[in-house]
């Protein structure tokens, strides 16, 4: 038993879509098998930008262990909680605020794309500043090996390689294994409008979401904007539906479609009445999954508890460590 571990965070505004799933959460599924898998909710990073509803927050949590669940991350194998739940992640997260350099924050790339996407939030706040020293000490704290993160989280991965240095050079001791990061896949499904798949574009398929839902979305999906008429050509290559086909068809039905549709042989009605079946068979078993677990939340609650009482161990071990290195 010599697995590599691995520590990953999400935070929980709102539920997953088949977005999270291609991108995320596949990948999760495939590590889970030969690593030692930490899975957390990352419900105080969720607070930075969302410290003024933290209702929200809240209700979201159970949505996102439960997401996981149904889409088989395997309480037997990963450990699931969440971060509020250990307070060790604060300890850490201020004892490395001490030794972190506030410029290496200022000049983070996804800190400043941020504070220029959400305009409308107040974050020009210490906390929101001090995102990757909170994620470091998420990291760390489980002396992880790798990370499994998208792109846009690399800039925090390297400030949480730059923050172990730090510690480890300050304190003379070897406390913290740099993590190196393990890219997820990037998800390029489109959304309903033809746009990215994000929540925040309102255009989203929900894992939650029912046979009907499906059917109702899939129906008033965009296709490709420049076939007006049933016997236009289409093109299979600008077209959202035909994204979804290519990872929920079998390959010759894909191949067919993408011919077919080039001459005008099958309409966007038919086209998309097969994706509907084909989505819908797919995600059946996922919500039957979220049915068993939703019906015996007791059970839910023990598997997070469990995983809480491991973690704050390994937390807890970690920071007599620290302390010691620190000497304070
Ligand atoms: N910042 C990450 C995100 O937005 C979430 C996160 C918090 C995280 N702590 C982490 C990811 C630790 C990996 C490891 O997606
Ligand atoms: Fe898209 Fe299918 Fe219509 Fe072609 S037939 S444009 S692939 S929905």
């Amino acid at each position: 038993m010599n697995k590599k571990r691995i520590v990953s965070g999400m935070r929980p505004t709102g539920k997953l879509h088949l977005g999270h799933f291609h991108g995320v959460l596949s990948s999760w599924l495939e590590l889970q098998d030969d690593h030692e898998c930490f899975f957390f909710s990352a419900d105080w990073h969720a607070l930075t930008t969302e410290y003024a509803n933290p209702g929200f927050v809240r209700e979201s949590i159970d949505d996102l262990f439960l997401d996981w669940l149904s889409v088989g991350i395997d309480p037997e194998k990963c450990v699931m909680f969440r971060q509020s739940a250990i307070l060790e992640h604060a300890e850490l997260h201020l004892l490395l605020s001490m030794l972190t350099p506030v410029p290496w924050l200022e000049r983070n790339p996804t800190y400043k794309d941020q504070l220029e996407e959400l305009k409308e939030k107040e974050l020009n706040t210490y906390g929101f500043l001090g995102y990757p020293i909170l994620q470091a000490a998420d990291i760390v704290i489980y002396k992880a090996n790798a990370v499994p993160i998208g792109l846009d989280q690399l800039p925090h991965l390297e400030l949480t390689r730059e923050i172990a240095r730090r510690f480890n050079f300050l304190y003379k001791k070897e406390v913290f294994p740099e993590p190196v990061a393990m890219l997820t896949r990037t998800s390029r499904l489109l959304g309903t409008d033809g746009r990215k798949m994000s929540k925040s574009y309102g255009n989203a398929i929900y894992l939650s979401d029912s046979r009907d839902e499906v059917k109702q979305k899939l129906s008033t999906m965009f296709t490709d904007p420049q076939r007006l008429r049933r016997t236009d050509p289409g093109d299979p290559d600008v077209c959202a539906i035909f994204t979804m086909h290519k990872l929920y068809s079998p390959l010759n039905e894909v191949e067919e479609i993408d011919r077919e549709c080039r001459k005008a042989g099958i309409g966007c009605v038919d086209c998309k009445k097969r994706l509907i079946v084909r989505l819908n068979d797919a995600l059946e078993p996922i919500r039957e999954k979220r049915a068993g677990y939703a019906a015996d939340q007791k059970r839910v609650k023990q598997i997070v508890s469990d995983a809480t009482e491991k973690a704050r161990g390994i937390a807890k071990k970690t920071m007599e460590e620290v302390r010691e290195a620190v000497g304070i």
